[in-house]
């Protein structure tokens, strides 16, 4: 088998012969809440300050979501690679990345890989990428290169996952032409706000002129410290702004969470009970409910 033929192979529930475990079965409602859509909903994690969680929450979120059985395609648009090696990837020499996508001839198809959670692939991004912002520049609708190639493969899963590098450059303009949805996430600490005003803007920009089908999905707290009064303050102010576009899911900082990259899992295969794992389980949940609603008032509309 081609490796095209071969992903599609395994992204296919239909090809599926595998008895539920316990764990499926304990979990009698996952169906209910977790349609599968007839295309894939594009979601691109995205906020242009640094360290805020964004790879955690693509990683962790997509595992979560490929554990309750949707196929999930994560895409790594960040040159440093963080979500492709957070699930355990490492790029060979000669595989193609993301980068070979946007700047090469090579179709996206081509450069999925499967990682070792069944109904997770994912598009690796090396340091090259960095050089995709400049080459790029001179490419016919180059804000657009990453939709025209997710479209291609769009019927072959029903979640796929953009993360972001930390800035608002042509990458992050890429993926927000690309997306569906988008998950903002913020650190619960004092400058959370900050450049949040300039995000707003460029999404604002990007749905006139390039994507009117882009919607916020959510904003989602992140390394919440129960301990600290300033943590929960954050969480307040941003709620007293955004109201229920923030998600009532918090993620909490644990060290659990910050460990599972170097091991090469996500937090759900890493430590599958721990806090953490639990709160993007719960995110994926809410996700997953505010996606259909979204689908559902689009194909009604
Ligand atoms: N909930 C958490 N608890 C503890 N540590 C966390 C948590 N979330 C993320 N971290 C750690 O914080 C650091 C930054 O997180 P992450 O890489 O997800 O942020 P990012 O927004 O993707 O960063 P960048 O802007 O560089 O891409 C990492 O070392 C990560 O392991
Ligand atoms: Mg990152």
């Amino acid at each position: 088998m081609t490796p095209r033929a071969w992903y599609r192979y395994w992204a296919d529930p239909a090809r599926f012969h595998v008895k539920p475990t316990p764990q499926d079965e304990a979990q009698p409602d996952r169906d209910e809440v977790n349609p599968h859509f007839e295309v894939a909903r594009v979601i691109t994690v995205a906020n242009q300050k640094g360290g805020v969680g964004k790879t955690t929450t693509a990683v962790s979120l997509a595992a979560a979501l490929a554990e309750g059985r949707s196929r999930v395609l994560l895409v790594d648009l960040d040159p440093q690679g963080n979500a492709s090696s957070g699930v355990g990837l490492r790029v060979q020499p000669g595989q193609s990345t993301v980068y070979d996508v946007l700047v090469g001839d090579v179709e996206l198809v081509d450069a999925i890989e499967p990682t070792s959670l069944r109904n997770l692939f994912v598009v690796p991004a090396t340091i090259d990428l960095a050089g995709a912002e400049i080459e790029l520049v001179s490419a016919f609708s180059r804000e657009q290169k990453l939709r025209r190639c997710v479209d291609t493969i769009r019927g072959d899963f029903d979640i796929v996952l953009i993360d972001c590098p930390p800035s608002l450059g042509l990458l992050t303009v890429n993926a927000l032409s690309a997306a569906d949805g988008v998950i903002v996430p913020i650190q619960c600490e004092y400058y959370a706000l900050e450049g949040l005003g300039a995000l707003q803007h460029n999404a604002d920009l990007i749905k006139a002129n390039l994507n009117p089908g882009m919607h916020l999905t959510g904003f989602v707290m992140t390394m919440l410290d129960g301990r600290t009064r300033l943590s929960q303050q954050v969480v307040d102010e941003v709620v007293s702004h955004f109201g229920d576009q923030v998600f009532t899911t918090r993620i909490p900082r644990s060290v659990r969470l910050a460990e599972a990259p170097s091991y090469g899992q996500p937090i759900t295969v890493f430590d599958a009970n721990s806090k953490g794992a639990k709160a993007y389980r719960a995110l994926a949940h809410e996700v997953l409910h505010r996606l259909h609603d979204q689908w559902l008032s689009e194909v009604e509309a």
